[in-house]
């Protein structure tokens, strides 16, 4: 049983797009995984096939009617348990941990909004998930689903080596990575860190997990502030269990 994506979108050539190359289309092609798509125009309305109109209350732009919505999401016919999730600029953030969720699970169902947006009466009443890939303004949700996409399954069993597995753990540590140097140990006149040269490997772990710290406290303040907090908490907790171990006349504490 492979990992099943499914996306209802107006353009269904752009599916699956740039992921029809590289790792992402050799599992594809291999079955790991599957791309279908739905294209909402045919469950449009009328001699025009309109999927939208415009939006109650006024104001600019058109909106997704609910019924078509709904007719196309009925037409895919997917799984009742996998989760549906609209992508929208409104929506909650994407994270690292919504995609191994989705990649751990049978697959996702993507749709792709143009316009203003869907009816929200059809995203309630079907439990739709919202979900944004970053704060700036794309023209549709196609290329937000791909993101998703590439996310999850870049996470699938084999598509990736085994050393992958490790570099996604290095993020989800909650730090930005260390910055990599390769030969030449001097080129255009700049050298490479010395450390990295020296053969010292605890060293080496060391001024790694130095510059994840500070390469994370400069550029991504809420990114540190959360790993400095968890770092606490840990820190008390294995303080507390201590204390507790002592109390119980297992181990002393150091002072
Ligand atoms: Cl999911 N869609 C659109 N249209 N714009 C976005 C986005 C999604 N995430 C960030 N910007």
């Amino acid at each position: 049983m492979s990992w099943q994506a499914t996306v209802v979108t107006l353009f269904p050539e752009m599916f699956p797009g740039p992921l029809g190359q590289s790792l992402a289309g050799r599992a594809l092609e291999n079955g790991v995984w599957s791309c279908r798509t739905e294209d909402l125009r045919e469950h449009g309305l009328g001699r025009h096939r309109a999927v939208d109109d415009t939006p109650f209350g006024g104001g600019a732009g058109m909106v997704i009617r609910p019924d078509v919505a709904d007719a196309a999401l009925a037409a895919t016919q997917a799984d009742a348990n996998i989760p549906c999730v609209y992508l929208t600029p409104r929506g909650r953030p994407l994270t690292q941990a919504d995609v191994r969720r989705y990649a751990a699970g049978p697959g996702v169902m993507l749709l792709c909004g143009r316009f203003e947006g869907v009816d929200e009466r059809f995203l309630q009443a079907r439990g739709v998930e919202q979900v944004s890939i970053g704060d700036y303004v794309l023209s549709g949700g196609e290329t937000a689903a791909l993101v998703l996409l590439d996310a999850c399954v870049r996470l699938l069993p084999g598509v990736m080596g085994s050393e992958q597995s490790g570099v996604e753990e290095s993020f989800s540590d909650g730090l930005l990575e260390y910055p990599h140097y390769t030969r030449p140990a001097v080129w255009d006149g700049h050298e490479v860190p010395e450390v990295l040269l020296s053969g010292n490997h605890a060293a080496i772990a060391q001024w790694r997990q130095a510059k994840a710290e500070e390469t994370t406290r400069e550029r991504r303040p809420d990114l540190w502030s959360a790993w400095l907090a968890r770092k606490n908490e840990n820190r008390t907790a294995a303080v507390g269990g201590a204390a507790q171990a002592d109390l119980r006349g297992l181990r002393r504490i150091p002072t």
